[in-house]
């Protein structure tokens, strides 16, 4: 009979945990035990499918798991990520906790898949942010001839700032009285707006998020050097972000070489028509991204305009943390 696991969920009942129970049935990943985590608010909720309730977190609560998915944010990750590993279960974390940590891999399977060939034993792994992600699979498959400088720009959905975000432009968004909406989750008012905003802003003036993208994409793609630079938008689409993106390589390349790249690539779907394209609409649901209106650019030197769209729940979270946890079982870390 096939090893079944005993698996930790960590925020079951946010909007990227929920994802993670949906992913877990329909691809009959094979659970012996699912042990749901969240807050006190959510003690003794049921989750049905794998009969099953919420528990808070306590010491000990990770003992016999072979694996704990965490998706609470960065407080809750820095404290019980590592006392998960602690107790011999690799700990698949969402949070930006550990993600620049030298010390811990930050994968995107289809990409950087090595790192997890490498481990011995139970650690944090840290899964990427959700436009980082999906920006990683169209520069993986151009790195061949040269990625020297991209430039991007998302339009990121509310579902990015979880139940709460998706809860406020929903409310908002019936209500057409504009001068009755107030700014909560988001620093505006969401719906009938876009806010030029993500995460804090540090010392440059650019915000965390753009500071992810820039970061993140250098470690996971090994390009240390790589000139990257991002600008971050929040726009009133409830999931699945995009991104207009400028990519600069060393070599002239035609149009049929850069397809024919991006068909090779696992987990992109190609849209080699440039007037046709995805969007977040589209995407909504889908495992793979898209890249979508490709076309050189007129005014820099072998630079390539892609508008890439990924839905921010299943490849921007929880399916990457997934597709990590079968590539474990596959390579028989657990
Ligand atoms: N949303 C995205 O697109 C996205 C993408 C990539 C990464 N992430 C990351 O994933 C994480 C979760 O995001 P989300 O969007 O799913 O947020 P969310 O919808 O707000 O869910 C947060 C989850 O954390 C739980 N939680 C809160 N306090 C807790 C505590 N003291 N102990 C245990 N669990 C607690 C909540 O439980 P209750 O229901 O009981 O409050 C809920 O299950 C964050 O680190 C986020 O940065 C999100």
């Amino acid at each position: 009979m096939s090893k079944k696991f005993k698996v930790g969920l960590v925020g079951a009942t946010g909007v990227v945990g929920e994802k993670f129970i949906q992913l877990l049935t329909e691809n009959n990943f094979p659970i012996e035990e699912l042990r749901p985590f969240a807050s006190e608010r959510s003690l003794g909720q049921k989750i049905d499918a794998y009969n099953c309730e919420i528990q808070t977190l306590k010491d000990g609560c990770f003992d016999g798991l072979d694996m704990v998915f965490f998706s609470s944010g960065d407080e809750i990750s820095l404290e019980w990520a590592p006392k998960a590993a602690a107790a011999g279960a690799y700990a698949i974390d969402n949070s930006a906790a550990f993600r620049m940590n030298p010390e811990h891999s930050l994968v995107v399977p289809e990409v950087n898949s090595d790192c997890l060939e490498k481990m011995n034993s139970a650690e944090v792994i840290a899964n990427p942010n959700c436009s980082t992600i999906q920006l990683m699979l169209p520069l993986n498959a151009l790195k061949p001839f040269g990625v020297s400088k991209v430039r991007v720009a998302s339009y990121q959905a509310a579902s990015g700032a979880g139940k709460q975000g998706i809860a406020e432009l929903t409310e908002q968004a019936p209500n057409l009285n504009l001068s009755e909406h107030q700014a909560g989750v988001f620093t505006k008012p969401l719906a009938y707006n876009c806010i030029p905003h993500i995460g804090g802003f540090n010392d440059d003036d650019f915000t965390s998020e753009e500071f992810k993208i820039m970061n993140e994409s250098k470690k996971i793609l090994s390009l240390p050097d790589l000139k990257i630079s991002a600008f971050t938008v929040r726009i009133p689409t409830l999931n699945t972000h995009a991104e207009a993106v400028w990519v600069t390589l060393d070599k002239d390349v035609s149009r049929d070489e850069v397809i024919a790249a991006f068909k090779k690539q696992d987990g992109l779907t190609t849209f080699e028509n440039p007037r046709e394209y995805d969007t977040p609409r589209d995407s909504n649901g889908k495992y793979n991204v898209s890249v979508s209106r490709i076309h050189k650019d007129l005014a820099e030197e072998n630079t390539w305009i892609l508008w890439v769209v990924g839905d921010n729940l299943l490849k921007g979270a929880a399916l990457n943390g997934f597709q990590i946890a079968q590539k474990l079982v596959q390579l028989n870390k657990v």
